[in-house]
C-alpha cells in the first residue's frame, strides 16, 4: 500500500533514507552514487529512489522545503515504510562568527520558531535532538572526509524572508547556522522511535552578505553527500 504523498509499496524503500530538500538532488545522487537505482515516486515530483552504495541498500528521497513538508515526507517514511534512520542533506546559512561558507555543520539540535511541537501537548519546551548513533557516524565520516565541519545546534526556521530580523540573537546562543528542517524531522524520529539526523553545508553567510555559487554549491553538496553515504554505511 502507498500514502497520499509517496507512491512506494512498502519493501521498496531502505532501512536508511537521504533526504535531500531539491527532489533533482535525490534523482543525482541516484544517478551518480547508487548501484541499480530504481525511481519508486515521482508523486508531486518528490522523486524518491533505491539502490546500493558499497553493497548497502540505501533510499533517496526529496523532502521539499519547510517544517511541515519535512515532517509529511519523514512521518510517512518511519510510520508508514519502516523507515529506520532519515539523514538530512541540505543547505543552511551560517550564523556564528567561526562558520564559514562551505563548511559542514552537523544539527546536534535544532532550536526552532515553529509550532510543529504543540501537537504533543508537553509541559514544557521540547529540545528536538538528533540520534547519537547516526550523530557520532557522521562525526568519524566527516574526520575521515577532511572538510571543515561543525556539531552544535542550527535554528530551524519557518521563515527564508524574515521581518523580525532575528539572526543575532540567535548567535547569542552560541547557534551554528539556520535552515528550516531538522526540527519536526528531530520530533517526527523521537515521536516513532526512530533516527534522525541533517548534515548541512553552508551555502550564505546572512549576517556577512556571502553567497556561495551554483558551482560551488554543486561541489559542497557532493563531500555532504559522501559523508551521509559513509554515515549509512557504518551504521548498517
Ligand atoms: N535561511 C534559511 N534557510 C537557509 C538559508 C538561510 O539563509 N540558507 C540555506 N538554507
Amino acid at each position: 500500500m502507498s500514502t497520499p504523498h509517496n507512491s512506494a509499496v512498502k519493501g521498496e524503500i531502505a532501512e536508511t533514507v537521504l533526504m535531500p530538500g531539491d527532489p533533482l538532488r535525490a534523482k543525482f545522487i541516484a544517478e551518480n552514487y547508487l548501484d541499480s537505482p530504481v525511481c519508486y515516486n515521482e508523486l508531486r515530483g518528490m522523486l524518491g529512489y533505491t539502490g546500493t552504495y558499497k553493497g548497502v541498500r540505501v533510499s533517496v528521497q526529496g523532502s521539499g522545503m519547510g517544517i511541515p513538508s519535512i515532517g509529511v515526507y519523514s512521518w510517512e517514511l518511519f510510520n508508514h515504510y519502516d523507515v529506520k534512520n532519515i539523514i538530512r542533506t541540505g543547505t543552511a546559512g551560517a550564523i556564528a562568527d567561526n562558520v564559514n561558507l562551505r563548511d559542514i555543520v552537523i544539527a546536534m539540535s535544532a532550536s526552532t520558531n515553529s509550532a510543529y511541537a504543540a501537537q504533543y501537548e508537553l509541559p514544557g519546551t521540547y529540545a528536538p535532538t538528533a540520534s547519537w548513533e547516526l550523530l557520532s557516524a557522521a562525526v568519524e565520516a566527516s574526520k575521515a572526509h577532511g572538510d571543515a565541519y561543525h556539531v552544535g545546534n542550527v535554528f530551524s526556521s519557518d521563515m527564508f524572508y524574515d521581518d523580525a530580523d532575528s539572526l543575532a540573537k540567535w548567535q547569542k546562543m552560541n547557534v551554528l547556522a539556520i535552515e528550516m528542517e531538522a526540527a519536526s524531522l528531530y520530533m517526527n524520529a523521537a515521536r516513532a522511535g526512530k533516527n534522525a539526523l541533517a548534515i548541512l553545508t553552508v551555502s550564505d553567510c546572512p549576517l556577512r552578505n556571502e553567497y556561495t555559487t551554483a558551482e560551488e554549491r554543486q561541489n559542497t553538496f557532493c563531500s555532504m553527500m559522501e559523508i551521509a553515504l559513509e554515515t549509512a554505511v557504518k551504521i548498517s
